[in-house]
């Protein structure tokens, strides 16, 4: 009896070691696994980052910004982030944009009218370390919105270039990139790229045709 208490015992001990071990292994290689994802991952992102056309060293000092209600604006911005590699950030404020389009036209029509500054939700922690910022924006009411005066108002951008992109239904430009001229005085802005809404997709030869242009 005591010979098979004592046989019992023994076994629930090694049992109880090998399982300990199976759950210390497991958990390491876990863990080295969660760290590989964790690589690929950041592999992956600088993938989407690199560019097929530019040798990279200055990605970092290239921002692409843009606003966009739409989606039209972004999609020149995605182009364009694919050609000149950098970072992409969407500006986007506290407070949302109507969805609906008449609502929409008639709210940017008063936020217009009252030189209002829409707070934004989006805040750019390292500008500094950008040179070159590609600003993006759709043509409301032949004028920038109101976020973007937001942007030039609380980050000093002297010593950077600025390069106009805009999407619209028909206004072009409408004068904006001079508008950010008289808004950064002490940036360099280049002329700036007028793409039709309807046109976004479908616009990456002139895009680069700009981007060449602008020598970028
Ligand atoms: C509030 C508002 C005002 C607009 N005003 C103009 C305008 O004055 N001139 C113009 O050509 N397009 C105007 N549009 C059309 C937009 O510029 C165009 O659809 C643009 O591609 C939308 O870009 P998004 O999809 O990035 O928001 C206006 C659109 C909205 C919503």
């Amino acid at each position: 009896m005591n010979k098979k208490l004592i046989v019992l015992i023994g076994a629930i001990i090694i049992i109880a070691i090998v399982g300990i071990l199976i759950f210390v292994f497991v958990g390491n290689n876990n863990e080295n696994d969660n760290e590989t994802n964790n690589n690929m991952n950041h592999e992956n992102i600088n993938s989407a980052n690199n560019n097929d056309n530019s040798d990279n060293t200055e990605e970092s000092n290239i921002l692409v910004l843009y606003f966009s209600m739409s989606g039209n604006t972004e999609a020149v911005a995605n182009i364009i982030h694919n050609e000149v590699g950098g970072n992409i950030i969407k500006l986007e404020t506290k407070e949302e944009y109507p969805k609906d389009y008449d609502e929409l036209l008639d709210y940017a029509q008063e936020e217009q009218r009252d030189h209002a500054r829409p707070e934004l939700a989006t805040t750019i922690d390292n500008i500094d370390n950008y040179d070159i910022i590609f600003l993006g924006y759709p043509i409301w009411w032949t004028d920038m919105p109101m976020p973007i005066y937001t942007f030039l108002d609380e980050y000093d951008l002297s010593g950077k270039t600025i390069a106009p992109f805009i999407t619209h239904g028909g206004s072009g430009l409408s004068g904006t990139p001079a508008t950010i001229r008289e808004e950064e005085p002490n940036a360099t802005v280049t002329e700036g790229l007028a793409i039709y809404g309807s046109r976004a997709q479908n616009s990456r030869d002139q895009i680069i045709d700009w981007l060449n242009n602008i020598e970028m």
